[in-house]
């Protein structure tokens, strides 16, 4: 159940070893907080996450999770809900960056990647918006991206799934906005995370933790859709209707 002042008592973070999910989660946690559930694909990597999230008075949990079954994701959520009850906050921050240069080519390779950051993100999404309508309360926070804004040829297929994602998010935001139910999808620029490791950083990047802050403060009002960092909206507003020919011949990489 969440407070009178909104905060959640139980969290969820569906990839749960997520540099910039565990940042939003970290942020979140308040003392009313009681149970944070790391949903991650690598059980090992997850124990590692909990213990810097564990406290006194604070049970954190790790479970298997795999973003890419959704034949499993209606009866995970079901699992969670008679472990830990309502589910107050759930993070979808799980995802792959994909290797471009494979992605382009090949369409095994990019039906894969596809599938984890647009079929499974929709599936899990789903499965978490069914039982948050049942509790008639909770939020989803969404990980999607500038890269889904105006989809670049750097990147095209990861691009695309963001860009379908949070499509799709707004839509399905909206309807369960209706039910009681609060979704705010999260559009990061170039964040430093293990995602990007290596990679030069694009201008105006930014932090895992900087990414949480924006998210949390959203969470404290009424916006649906929030930029990290927040400028980037700015930008964007101009650089998603410059004619392709410029576009194109801009340093994004
Ligand atoms: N970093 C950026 O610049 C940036 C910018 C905009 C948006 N985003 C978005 O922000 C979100 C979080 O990214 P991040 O920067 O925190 O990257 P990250 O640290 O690499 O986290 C991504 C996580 O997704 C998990 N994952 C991948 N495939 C999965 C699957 N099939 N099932 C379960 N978990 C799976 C990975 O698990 P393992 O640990 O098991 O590999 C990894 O922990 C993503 O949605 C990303 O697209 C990132």
């Amino acid at each position: 159940m969440n407070n009178a002042v909104g905060e959640a008592q139980t969290i969820v973070l569906l990839g749960g070893n997520s540099d910039i999910g565990v940042a939003v989660v970290k942020a979140a946690i308040t003392s009313f907080t009681r149970t944070v559930v790391l949903a991650s694909r690598t059980y090992d990597k997850g124990e590692q996450v909990a213990a810097t999230i564990r406290r006194d008075g604070l049970d954190v949990q790790v479970v298997a999770f795999d973003g890419a079954d959704t034949a499993s994701h209606e009866g995970f959520v079901d699992a969670l809900a008679t472990r830990f009850g309502d589910l107050d906050l759930v993070v979808v921050a799980f995802a792959a960056l994909g290797d471009p240069e494979a992605t382009r080519t090949s369409p095994m390779a990019a039906a894969e990647l596809a599938h984890v950051n647009f079929t499974g993100a929709v599936s899990s999404i789903i499965a978490v918006g069914n039982r948050l309508r049942a509790q008639g309360h909770g939020a989803l926070v969404v990980l999607s991206s500038v890269a889904g804004e105006r989809v670049r040829q750097a990147n095209p297929v990861y691009g695309g799934t963001k860009a379908g994602l949070d499509g799709f998010c707004q839509g399905y935001g909206d309807w369960l906005a209706g039910q009681g139910v609060r979704m705010l999808v999260v559009r990061p620029g170039f964040v430093h995370s293990a995602m990007t490791a290596g990679m030069k950083a694009a201008p105006l990047s930014t932090t895992p933790e900087k990414v949480a802050e924006v998210t949390v403060k959203a969470l404290r009002g009424r916006r649906r859709t929030v930029w990290a960092p927040p400028l980037l909206q700015v930008l964007f507003s101009v650089l998603r209707h410059l004619p392709g020919p410029v576009w194109r011949r801009l340093p994004l990489g």
